[in-house]
C-alpha cells in the first residue's frame, strides 16, 4: 500500500544522507536542507577553532575510518615524484608528500596516497571518494565548488617554456598561431592559461606533465604553460629547457584541496599546516624535494602496480 511505499522511501532517504555523510564526514549541504532547513547543521555552528586538540581529532570524520585519504598526481617536481631509491625503484617523495605525512601525524591518522592523473585528483574529490587532493593545488574559483580549500602552503607562479627556440617563441603573440603546437596539462589552470592567453595556438592537453616535459625535449610540442618551480626543477636535469616569461594568474600559490563539507577536517588541516610552518618542518620538506628532483628521478609510466613501463 501507500503507507508501506512511504516507509520504504523514507528508509531510501535516511540511507542515501547517511551514505552522504560518511562519504567524507562532514555535512553534506543537500542532507542538511532537506532534512531540517538551511544551515541547520550542527557542523555548521560547532567552533573547531576553539576546540583542543583532541576534541578536534575526535570530530574528525574520513572516508575510511583512521586514514587520511589523499589522492596525488606523481608527475610534478618537486611537489610530488617518482624519486628513484639506491635500488633504482621508484618511489613517491615531494614536499606535498612530506606534508601529507605530516598532516596524517599530526591529527593521528594512518596516511593512505592514491596516485591518479591530475584531472582524476580534481574528480576523486569532486565524487567525495578521498579526503584531501594534495597536488599543486591552485584554489581556482570555479572549483571552489567541489572541494574546499586549505590555507596556502607554497607560493609558485606560472610560466611559459620552450626547448631552444627561445628568440622565435618569446610572447605570447608568437606563439598565439595554428602551426604552434602549445602544451598544457589536462584539467590544469595552465589550460585555462593556454586557452586564455593563445586561443589560435594547436593548444594539446597530455595528462601528465612529465609526458610535456618529454614532447618538448623531442621537438613534439613547440611550447608549453608549466608551474614555474615546476619547469625550473625540470630544467636542471634538462638544461635545453628554457623559460621564456612569466605568464599572469590571478590565484596564484597552492593549498590543499579537501573534500567539500568536511569542515572539522579542514580546521586540522589548516591547524596542521600553521604548526608546519611554525615549526620549519614545511621548509625542510621544500628544501629536501627540490635536492631529490635534481637527483635522480623517475619520469616515465607505472603500472597499477607501480612497475616500471618501458
Ligand atoms: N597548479 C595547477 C592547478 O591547480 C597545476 C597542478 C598540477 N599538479 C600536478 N600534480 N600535476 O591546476
Amino acid at each position: 500500500g501507500e503507507m508501506k511505499m512511504k516507509k520504504f522511501l523514507a528508509l531510501i532517504l535516511t540511507l542515501a544522507m547517511a551514505l552522504s555523510v560518511t562519504a567524507c564526514g562532514g555535512s553534506d549541504d543537500t542532507a542538511d536542507d532537506t532534512a531540517d532547513g538551511e544551515g541547520s547543521g550542527t557542523e555548521e555552528t560547532a567552533d573547531y577553532a576553539s576546540m583542543t586538540d583532541d576534541e578536534l581529532k575526535a570530530a574528525i570524520t574520513t572516508v575510511e575510518g583512521g586514514k587520511l585519504t589523499v589522492a596525488t598526481s606523481p608527475d610534478f617536481a618537486p611537489y610530488e615524484f617518482y624519486a628513484l631509491d639506491e635500488n633504482k625503484e621508484p618511489q613517491l617523495a615531494g614536499f606535498d608528500m612530506d606534508l601529507a605525512q605530516y598532516i596524517a601525524d599530526y591529527l593521528g591518522l594512518e596516511l593512505e596516497v592514491v596516485t591518479v592523473d591530475f584531472d582524476g585528483v580534481i574528480s576523486e574529490l569532486q565524487t567525495k571518494s578521498v579526503d584531501l587532493g594534495m597536488a599543486g593545488l591552485s584554489p581556482d574559483e570555479k572549483r571552489m565548488g567541489i572541494m574546499d580549500f586549505s590555507d596556502l602552503y607554497y607560493m609558485g607562479g606560472q610560466s611559459l617554456n620552450v626547448k631552444d627556440n627561445a628568440e622565435k617563441y618569446n610572447s605570447f603573440e608568437a606563439i598565439n598561431k595554428p602551426d604552434v603546437s602549445v602544451g598544457a596539462q589536462v584539467g590544469s589552470i595552465q589550460m585555462d592559461l593556454a586557452n586564455e592567453n593563445s586561443p589560435e595556438a594547436d593548444i594539446v592537453g597530455l595528462p601528465k606533465v612529465t609526458d610535456i616535459i618529454s614532447e618538448l625535449l623531442t621537438g613534439k610540442m613547440d611550447a608549453a604553460y608549466i608551474e614555474t618551480d615546476v619547469a625550473k626543477s625540470y630544467q636542471k636535469n634538462y638544461p635545453e629547457l628554457t623559460l621564456v616569461m612569466d605568464v599572469p594568474y590571478d590565484a596564484e600559490g597552492s593549498a590543499i584541496g579537501v573534500c567539500k563539507g568536511n569542515e572539522a577536517l579542514l580546521a586540522g588541516v589548516n591547524e596542521a599546516i600553521a604548526a608546519a610552518k611554525e615549526d620549519g618542518s614545511l621548509e625542510k620538506f621544500i628544501a629536501d624535494a627540490g635536492e631529490l628532483a635534481a637527483g635522480e628521478k623517475y619520469e616515465g609510466l607505472l603500472d597499477a602496480e607501480g612497475n616500471v613501463q618501458n
